[in-house]
């Protein structure tokens, strides 16, 4: 079977900074407190004007730019997000319309936090079978029009931004090595959107009752989320017969910096070996990795043959890991 191999690598976050101090104004809260419990210290939002199809088409622009690779040659394109533009259609089309990738089957991923990683599986699949020989995987979110401004719970933790990346059919050892992917729909309710959908369609009093805005049990999703992360990842690197000091980089899905320090602990990962920019822009949801990822790679820090490992928890819950041979 054929290897799926990213080619390359692409990231849009908007202009617009909002920092701890800007949210002091906003809510009772505190750059401290925010700092101490997440390790964020600001975030992007997204302008009036763009939508989430805006800031994946301009990471995938940057990605297809990096692999020398024409719109016209994509044969999928997969988006993870839980803020498209629409209910539907699919962001995805939305994307392939803006990119003019005309021969492109398109759909989106409802994931959450794990759509990237999600995302990713699919367009392995689809390259392992040959279905297709070239795809683009997307996380964008614009998580700031789904997110209640008046909760400090929650107000805190999230940011908007997309990350993208090319995947090519490759022979050879370099590729994604496996995915691994899990579901546990009992815990819905720990993190939702409670409205607009068939279970509580639009209305006014809906709106009253702040529905459409994103719902969270901070410190149950905590708990469960450092469990899960840590399994997950044991898994990938059990299935590969890989150590997990042989990884060059552990690229999390960037929730807070206590969860991941704690997943780094449980995994017995070095400092040096995890990749956090939470700091800058905070819980970007689907988005997180592939803009972590391109960072790196842009720094000139990922080389050829190094060993990376992406992991990520969201809503659902769904979670899940990817190991890569760069
Ligand atoms: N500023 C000041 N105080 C606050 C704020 C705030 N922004 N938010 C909550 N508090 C208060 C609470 O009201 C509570 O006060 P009380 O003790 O008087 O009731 C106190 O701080 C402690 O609240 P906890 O929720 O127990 O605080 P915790 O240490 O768990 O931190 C946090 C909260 C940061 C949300 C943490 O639970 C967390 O990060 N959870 C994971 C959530 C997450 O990342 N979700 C994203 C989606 S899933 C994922 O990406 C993995």
């Amino acid at each position: 079977m054929k290897k799926a191999r990213i080619i390359g690598t692409g990231s849009y976050l908007p202009e617009r900074v909002l920092t701890n101090l800007d949210i002091e104004k906003m809510v009772d809260t505190s750059n401290e407190w925010i700092k101490a419990r997440t390790g964020i210290e600001e975030r992007r939002i997204a302008a009036e004007n763009e939508t989430t199809s805006d800031l994946a088409t301009k990471a995938a622009i940057a990605a297809m730019d990096m692999a020398g690779v024409k719109a016209e040659e994509i044969d999928f394109i997969v988006v993870g997000t839980i803020t498209g533009d629409y209910p539907w259609p699919a962001t995805a089309c939305l994307v392939q319309q803006k990119l003019g990738a005309s021969r492109a089957v398109a759909y989106d991923i409802s994931a959450a936090c794990s759509g990237f990683v999600f995302a990713l599986d699919a367009a392995v699949k689809q390259i392992q079978t040959g279905a297709a020989r070239k795809a683009l995987v997307i996380g964008s979110e614009i998580l700031s029009r789904i997110i209640d401004w008046t909760d400090r719970n929650t107000c805190v933790l999230f940011g908007d931004g997309a990350g993208a990346v090319v995947l090519e059919a490759a022979e050879g050892p370099n590729g994604i090595l496996s995915t691994h992917l899990r579901s546990d729909g009992t815990y819905w309710e720990l993190l939702y959107q409670a409205g607009f959908g068939a279970r509580n369609p639009a209305s006014v009093e809906g709106i009253e009752q702040h529905l459409p805005f994103l719902k969270m049990q901070g410190n149950e999703v905590f708990k469960v989320a450092v469990r899960m992360l840590s399994e997950v990842a044991q898994e990938a690197l059990t299935a590969n017969e890989i150590e997990i000091g042989d990884l060059d980089f552990f690229i999390p899905h960037q929730a807070n910096r206590r969860i991941l320090e704690a997943v780094a602990k449980r995994l017995k990962l070095r400092a040096d070996q995890v990749y956090i920019n939470v700091q800058s822009y905070g819980n970007t949801s689907g988005a997180s990795i592939p803009i972590a990822l391109d960072e790196a790679n842009r720094a000139g820090r990922i080389e050829e043959g190094d060993l990376l490992m992406f992991d990520a928890f969201g809503g659902g819950f769904t979670w899940g890991a990817a190991l890569v041979r760069w």
